[in-house]
């Protein structure tokens, strides 16, 4: 069985489905480490709810990125995790954390990438008047939404709420990531 680790920043809905996914038998992994960078943020007493070990941190209590990035290798390292799902951690990730994991860091991103990067990404094709939204699952680089492209699934959507596009993009990503990670270790 893989290890997985997951990084989040927020509500964790994510987390939540791939988390479940373990716990059904539909993913054949466990996650092993929770990583947050938000102290407070939802997804932390997900994590407590299925039994997953965190790692809560203040980016602002370490000198700098690799401090921090450091420290999270030495634990994914000493529980040999195979592969870190990005899911809604938001914040670029760093060159120690890149170096030590190379390869083996995907995110998910509410957009066609390359197509309306960054946090703000259904807001801004909302505004833009998109009609064929969609959601990606990308390998990480050193930049905002790079990276080569895994997966993605579009959808069409002629309105103008952004909620409304948030919630049919995230019964898409649950899905979707449960299925691109199992891909992913089956290779
Ligand atoms: C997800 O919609 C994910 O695609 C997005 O953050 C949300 C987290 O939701 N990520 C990005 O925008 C990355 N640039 P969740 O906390 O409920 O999983």
């Amino acid at each position: 069985m893989k290890n997985l680790a997951v990084f989040a920043s927020g509500s964790g809905t994510n987390f939540e489905a791939l988390a479940q996914a373990c716990a059904d038998g539909r993913l054949d992994a466990r996650i092993v480490l929770m990583v947050c960078d938000k102290p407070g943020a939802k997804v932390i007493e997900r994590a407590e709810r299925f039994g997953v070990e965190s790692f809560v941190f203040s980016p602002k209590s370490y000198p700098s990125k690799a401090d921090f990035e450091g420290e999270i290798v030495q634990m994914l390292r000493d529980r040999q995790v195979d592969l870190v799902c990005l899911a809604g951690y938001m914040r670029i990730v760093g060159s120690t954390l890149l170096s030590a994991f190379a390869g083996r860091i995907v995110n998910i991103h509410p957009s066609l990438l390359p197509s309306f990067k960054g946090a703000h990404a259904v807001e801004d094709a909302v505004a833009y008047g998109v009609k064929v939204y969609g959601i990606t699952i990308h390998y990480v680089d050193e930049t905002l939404d790079g990276g080569k492209i895994i997966a993605q699934r579009a959808f069409p959507y002629d309105g103008n709420d952004p909620d409304e596009v948030h919630r049919i993009g995230q019964k898409i990503e649950h899905e979707l990531y449960v299925e691109t990670v199992q891909k992913l270790l089956n290779n």
